[in-house]
């Protein structure tokens, strides 16, 4: 059986984990979240100390790492060498990290793999930055969601205001900056959007339009191909 897949790639804070998620519960599909992936990833790397720029104990050190994911009440948890670190993966320093680390071909085709074979057995709805140029080059709807950096920050700076944590929205917009030129330039599967996506500027609409567009092209897909 050939399943639906849906790939949402764009830069960090553009919504795509929300948008994604709201989609997978609308269609009852399951939600991949590959950014958590590299960023459990990461979380290894910080742990045991390992240097971003030292790309051979990186190499070296994947050997040790095994991920796999598991859903627990429709929420996909990371499983980092049996530990779910769903909790832990969801800082700046881990984020960077993330950024800073899947530059490297071993990591990111540890982590290809898995996001594969996923999409291989349920339908999904999966976000990344290399999902429709690299991870499901075949996936049957390719959204670029993407927005203004001003507004990534601002989206951002919100959050933690939300939390409690004070932030300076220059240096948020700055680190913004900073990682998409990172995640767009590094050589292997880079952020893209890909020939046949479509491109979809979120910085003057709310969630819910957003959604209700993406669900308007899977519904042209659908109709097409029957
Ligand atoms: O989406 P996120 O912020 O959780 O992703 C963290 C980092 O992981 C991001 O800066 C780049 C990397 N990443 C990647 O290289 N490829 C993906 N498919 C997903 C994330």
């Amino acid at each position: 059986m050939k399943y639906f897949n849906i790939a949402i790639d764009g830069p960090a804070g553009a919504g795509k984990s929300t948008i994604a998620r709201k989609i997978a519960e609308k269609l009852g599909f399951i939600y991949v979240d590959t950014g958590a992936m590299y960023r459990a990833m990461a979380l290894y790397f910080l742990r045991n100390h390992i240097n971003a720029d030292h790309q051979e104990e990186i190499e070296a050190s994947c050997q040790n790492v095994n991920i796999t994911i598991e859903y627990r009440n429709n929420e996909q948890c990371v499983i980092l060498n049996g530990e779910n670190v769903n909790g832990l993966i969801r800082t700046e320093e881990v984020g960077k990290m993330a950024s800073a680390t899947s530059i490297y071909r071993s990591v990111r085709l540890k982590l290809v793999q898995l996001q594969q074979e996923l999409a291989k057995k349920s339908n999904v709805v999966m976000d990344g930055r290399d999902i429709g140029t690299y991870v499901l080059p075949d996936a049957d709807l390719k959204i670029y969601l993407t927005a203004s950096a001003k507004t990534r920050a601002m989206r951002r700076w919100l959050e933690l205001k939300d939390k409690g944590v004070q932030a300076d929205i220059e240096e948020i917009e700055k680190d913004i900056i900073e990682r998409d030129h990172r995640d767009m330039t590094r050589e292997f599967a880079p952020l893209k959007q890909a020939e046949d996506a479509i491109y979809l500027d979120s910085s003057d609409l709310t969630i819910e339009e957003v959604v209700d567009k993406i669900m308007e092209y899977y519904y042209d897909k659908v109709k097409v191909s029957n």
